[in-house]
């Protein structure tokens, strides 16, 4: 039988609520020569979806169903006579970047041109007793291209006489970062700030110190004294925020290297916590004294806002080291379809611990 039920979680715009919507799609006609049908098993959610969807105006977008999601887990179902690199059978993973897409990958199907949508690879084994190798691939390839671009796009050359501090010890996104960080680039200390209680599991992903943020110190004062004590008056190469932090701006000199020494202030989110049930759309954009700092002829420090970009090369680099046992994502929760509601609800707790998967069977 050719044509299938394509199920997606879609939404109109910021005030229209989420829904499953279903139509119908021709297995036999819905693909191009150079494209391939994957029937997706799992996709990850993002708190960029969500903070995406309090953009969509009503003014600003259309009237058409608008998707969720980006990473994604798969069997390829079709292949267009063009295509090389993949067959029928072959299951697959990896990040399908979009905003407002009419496809996501929070749905039945996915079509796309692995030449142009190249962030795909034949998915890894884990051989995790828990989790099946399907949603264990749809949870790491936006979390894992992030930390990549971090450590790898801005000219650093990270290793073992490097530190690192991490705002957000706890986040995916951080969680993919040390991990690279220790096992891959071998990098000499890794500090990371979280709650306390996250300390132990953080410890095992290769954290060397770790600082709480719901402690009776406040966490700038706790890292000075580390750097100051332990760490031998060593400041740090890579100050990387994945929660919204604005409190190290002050001290900044005391904390992160000249900028000479290419030292780098990076942030995947922006100076500001979101709270993500209720994105207040102009203090997420609003300028701040800091940039001041940070742009022109006088910059005090070098700083990049890190977005993840869709490419070949991290995907490549994520498959080696989960196939060599030196990356895992972290699962928090896993759900299915149907009740994607309540995945979206423990995304917007922001007390994940991992990612939170939506298997679609
Ligand atoms: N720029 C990009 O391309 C890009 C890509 C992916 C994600 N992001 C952004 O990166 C951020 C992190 O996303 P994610 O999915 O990795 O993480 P997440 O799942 O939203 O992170 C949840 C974790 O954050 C920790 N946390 C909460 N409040 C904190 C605080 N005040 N200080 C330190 N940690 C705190 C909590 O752990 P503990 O309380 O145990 O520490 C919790 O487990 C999001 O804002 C997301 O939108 C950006």
């Amino acid at each position: 039988m050719s044509k299938v039920a394509n199920r997606t979680v879609t939404f109109i715009n910021n005030t229209s609520g989420s829904a499953i919507t279903s139509e119908e799609l021709d297995l036999n006609t819905c693909f191009g020569d150079n494209e391939i049908v994957i029937k997706i098993r799992a996709a990850a959610l993002n708190p960029v979806d969500l903070i995406i969807q309090n953009f969509a105006f009503s003014w600003l977008v259309n009237k058409e169903p608008k998707t969720y999601s980006r990473d994604y887990s798969g069997d390829v179902v079709k292949v267009g006579k063009n295509v090389e690199n993949f067959k029928i059978g072959d299951k697959v993973c990896g990040l399908y970047a979009h905003i407002f897409g009419r496809q996501g990958t929070l749905g039945d199907y996915l079509i796309l041109d692995p030449t142009k949508k190249c962030a795909i690879e034949q998915m890894p084994r884990f051989d995790d007793p828990k989790y099946s190798d399907y949603v264990l691939n749809a949870a790491w390839p936006l979390v894992f291209g992030t930390a990549h671009r971090a450590l790898f796009g801005y000219g650093q050359k990270l290793g073992p006489e490097s530190q690192i501090l991490v705002i957000g010890a706890s986040t995916s996104v951080s969680t993919a970062l040390v991990q690279i960080a220790k096992n891959y680039l071998r990098v000499g200390t890794v500090v990371g700030i979280c709650s306390q209680k996250s300390f132990e599991y953080n410890r095992t992903l290769g954290f060397d110190h770790l600082v709480a943020y719901d402690g009776d110190k406040d966490v700038v004062s706790q890292v000075t004294e580390l750097i100051e004590g332990e760490l031998d008056h060593k400041k740090f190469d890579l100050v990387f925020d994945s929660v919204g932090n604005d409190s190290f701006f002050p001290k900044l000199d005391d904390v992160l290297k000249d900028k000479n020494e290419n030292s780098y202030y990076m942030t995947v989110v922006g100076d500001r916590k979101l709270n993500y049930t209720n994105v207040s759309k102009w203090e997420a954009l609003k300028p701040k004294r800091e940039m001041l700092k940070r742009y022109g002829p006088f910059r005090k420090y070098n700083y990049a806002t890190v977005l993840t970009q869709e490419n070949a090369a991290f995907v490549k680099l994520g498959c080696e080291l989960i196939s060599q046992k030196k990356y895992a994502p972290v699962i928090d929760s896993v759900h299915e379809i149907e009740n994607y509601t309540n995945a979206f609800e423990r995304l917007l707790s922001n007390r994940a611990k991992g990612k939170v998967v939506v298997e679609i069977n």
